[in-house]
């Protein structure tokens, strides 16, 4: 039975080990093994990741029972050393990467021995994932620690279906783009056959890094990458919503004894005086989670409103997170003296205004302080979801409370019933605690009801149904769109014979993108020596003809290739140089047109940075590939309305190529030229190889027996395809080895 197989840093269960070698697992915090941890109690698949327990700590006999205590749980472990841990984990993960897509920039460290301990430790779970997963099997990877590691585990298993999920913010590209190692970390995603993010606005500036530094073609959500097609999307990740409101319900029926110590506590307080509310924040101690600005505004709340002095208290549970890296060890010096500032200044006898718990807790703590909180007070600056805030929803079960949530974390784009306020205006925050713990019953209970409605029905089980389908319709859509067919071996050896006979043939072949990659500069796509060699091997092949046909000019072409014993086309057909003669026009085609629209698209190069107008004998072209691609995008659309206008009632047409427009006679095409050519000699066989929309004519027009290879995986008149020009020279090797 094929099963899914769960990718994370950290596993749901943390192993530790003490003194005197005794084993114990606690469940570990943060939202991704909270919420990933019922999808995998739900399923029947494995969880891979590090036990917590790091290799120094390991003897034979501790390995085992760790080994143990994950196996129960259906887990895997990868083994992390000290040095892992430190680089890794502390280094890279949380010194680099984390602070870096929380807009933490003057907290971002780029070292060179993070990176590369980074790169091994991705490496490690490779290993790991790639021994684990077997014909059928999905993968599932999580988060910034491994970004790198469905493009290694795709490297491998091309076949294996990768989903990968980010549960933290994607900065904007501005932020991104400063990173020395953007490039390999979008790579590396992009080995998942899809892409989730909580919100659409990483989505958005996921796809916006990808089109300015890999310089991607991303058609809505999609990206075109080689011969995959990637999707993107926005999934907001839910809670398991039963649990917390069982455990809620379940609660309210406890009886005295059955409390524990903390409700008591809470309970004495709330008896103390009527009236007296209480303000919950539940966070790991994180410099994102905006833990000082909320003192500060609770402590200006109180001057500003001395009337609620000994009436509200601030109920503070900060979780240890991460304690090696010192923005963390600062955070929590500034928190405890916050603290003791606050309470130094309004405590009374009776009253300590805030209660600040540095731990972690058991479930049932966690339930005690949602459901005894009247206001649930969460302000991170930068938050990727934030489930603490849809937990607290899920616990009130009498259908009061109020949400004060940032609105800078993902949750609040989807529960716009809270009290949204910016962490960073104390002003704010001060009114709306005013608000919250003033607010009558009905409007709690309104607005209660509507975010119930929504975190209820968007739960983490759907959240990761969603996902999982999603990942499985991205295969079956691609296998819908491309009709064209990879060359198998045995296709291979046949076209091999049919090079090796005695037989006529010919190849058309296209040059950019399909003979050389893309440049940014197309006058910077010269042949090399290796494909020259390889043209020269081609034409060595009894009875065989080589034809390159372009849409360059007979000057480049001559230029670049005059001195090889092929044919040539340029201008997409304009002009033939059968080889060893003299150049010869295939059309008798007027030029006076050019002279009205090349000042037409000398205004879109002016107004459109990066494009390029390039002026050919027969034809004129306007390159985009250099130009921001958002921008690109939309001036292609109004200079295609204005040339489209321009060329209503004459023989030209407009031609769509790779990043390129082209204005040309409509009695001009590759589809026409190459059957010309082909029916000067009637060759018993014919290749065509090409990648844009002016070779599709070729793949039309040439006779039905025609070996067609598209270059890129797009909708095609061709037989075959390949991914690349890489491709396409080891496939010429292959006919003349
Ligand atoms: P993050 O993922 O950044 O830590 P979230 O709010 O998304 O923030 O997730 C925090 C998760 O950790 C929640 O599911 C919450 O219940 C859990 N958690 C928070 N504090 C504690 C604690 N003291 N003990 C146990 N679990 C906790
Ligand atoms: C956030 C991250 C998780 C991480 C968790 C706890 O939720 O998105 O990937 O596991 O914080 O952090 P830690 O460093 O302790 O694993």
């Amino acid at each position: 039975m094929n099963k899914t197989i769960i990718v994370s840093n950290r596993l749901p269960l943390q192993v530790q080990v003490n003194e005197s070698g005794k084993v114990t697992a606690k469940p570990s915090v943060g939202g991704l093994a909270t919420g990933m941890k019922s999808v995998h109690r739900d399923s029947n698949g494995i969880w891979i990741g590090w036990s917590g327990v790091k290799d120094e700590d390991l003897t034979l006999e501790i390995e085992t029972k760790v080994n143990q205590a994950i196996e129960k749980e259906q887990c895997i472990a990868v083994k992390l050393n000290e040095n892992d841990l430190d680089n890794y984990y502390y280094g890279f993960s949380n010194r680099t990467l984390w602070p870096l897509f929380h807009y933490f920039l003057e907290y971002t460290e780029f070292d060179k021995g993070y990176w590369e301990s980074y790169v091994e430790v991705n490496k490690k779970f490779a290993e790991v994932v790639i021994a684990q997963a077997e014909e059928g099997d999905t993968i599932w990877i999580h988060d910034y620690q491994l970004l790198l590691l469905p493009a290694m585990v795709k490297e491998k298993n091309p076949n294996v279906s990768i989903g990968f999920f980010l549960h933290i913010p994607f900065p904007s590209y501005e932020i991104f783009r400063t990173f020395p190692a953007r490039k390999e970390i979008l790579e590396g995603m992009l080995g998942a056959d899809l892409l989730g993010f909580h919100t659409y606005d990483y989505e958005r500036h996921f796809l916006s890094s990808v089109k300015r530094i890999l310089s991607l073609e991303v058609n809505f959500n999609e990206i075109s990458y080689g011969n995959r097609i990637i999707k993107v999307d926005s999934f907001p990740m839910g809670i398991d919503y039963d649990k917390f409101k069982n455990a809620a319900l379940q609660h309210q029926k406890q009886t005295e004894v059955e409390k524990s110590e903390i409700q008591k506590r809470l309970d004495q307080h709330l008896k103390e005086e009527a009236g007296v509310k209480m303000i919950l924040s539940i966070d790991r101690l994180d410099y994102t989670k905006g833990i000082p600005n909320r003192i500060r505004a609770f402590e200006f709340f109180l001057k500003k409103y001395p009337q609620f002095k000994e009436k509200i208290r601030l109920i503070m549970l900060a979780v240890p997170s991460r304690s090696e890296v010192p923005q963390y060890q600062l955070l929590k010096k500034e928190t405890d003296e916050l603290v003791g500032r606050v309470n130094g200044e309004f405590s009374t006898v009776s009253w300590t205004p805030i209660w600040y718990f540095y731990r972690t807790m058991p479930f049932e703590n966690l339930i005690d302080l949602y459901t005894s909180s009247d206001v649930a007070l969460i302000t991170p600056v930068r938050d990727g979801m934030n489930l603490v805030a849809k937990e607290y929803i899920a616990t009130r079960t009498k259908e009061d409370g109020v949400l004060v949530l940032s609105e800078m974390t993902g949750a609040s784009k989807e529960l716009d019933d809270a009290l949204l306020i910016n962490p960073y205006n104390f002003g704010e925050i001060a009114n709306t605690i005013k608000q919250a713990v003033e607010m009558p019953k009905e409007e709690q209970k309104r607005r209660m009801k509507a975010l119930q409605k929504r975190v209820s029905r968007y739960s983490v089980e759907k959240w990761a149904g969603e996902f999982i389908n999603s990942l499985k319709n991205v295969k079956q859509n691609l296998a819908d769109v491309i009709d064209a067919q990879a060359i198998t071996s045995q296709k291979t050896n046949e076209f091999k014979n049919i090079m090796q006979s005695k037989e006529s043939k010919v190849l058309f072949l296209d040059y950019d993108g399909t003979l050389v990659s893309f440049q940014k500069n197309p006058q910077d796509a010269i042949p090399d020596e290796e494909l020259k060699q390889l043209i020269v091997q081609l034409t060595e092949q009894p009875y065989t003809d080589i034809v390159i046909i372009s849409g360059r000019d007979k000057k480049t072409l001559n230029t670049w290739l005059g001195d090889l014993p092929v044919s040539l086309v340029s201008d997409h057909g304009v002009s033939y140089l059968p080889k060893g003669k003299e150049w010869k026009n295939l059309e008798t085609l007027k030029t006076d047109w050019k002279e009205n629209v090349i000042p037409v698209i000398e205004k879109f190069v002016d107004n459109t940075p990066g494009t390029i107008l390039e002026e050919k004998k027969f034809s004129v072209a306007w390159h985009y590939r250099k130009a921001d691609p958002e921008l690109a995008q939309r001036r292609l659309v109004e200079i295609k309305t204005v040339l489209t206008s321009f060329i209503s009632n004459t023989d030209l047409t407009l031609l769509e190529g790779n990043k390129v427009i082209e204005l040309k006679s409509s009695k001009v095409s590759k589809g026409r030229a190459s059957s010309l050519i082909y029916n000067e000699k009637k060759y018993d066989h014919v290749f065509a190889l090409g990648d844009d929309w002016t070779d599709e004519f070729m793949f039309e027009d040439l006779p039905e027996k025609t070996i067609s290879l598209k270059v890129g995986l797009n909708k095609t008149k061709a037989k075959y395809y390949v991914n690349s020009p890489k491709e396409v020279r080891s496939f010429l090797y292959n006919l003349v080895s």
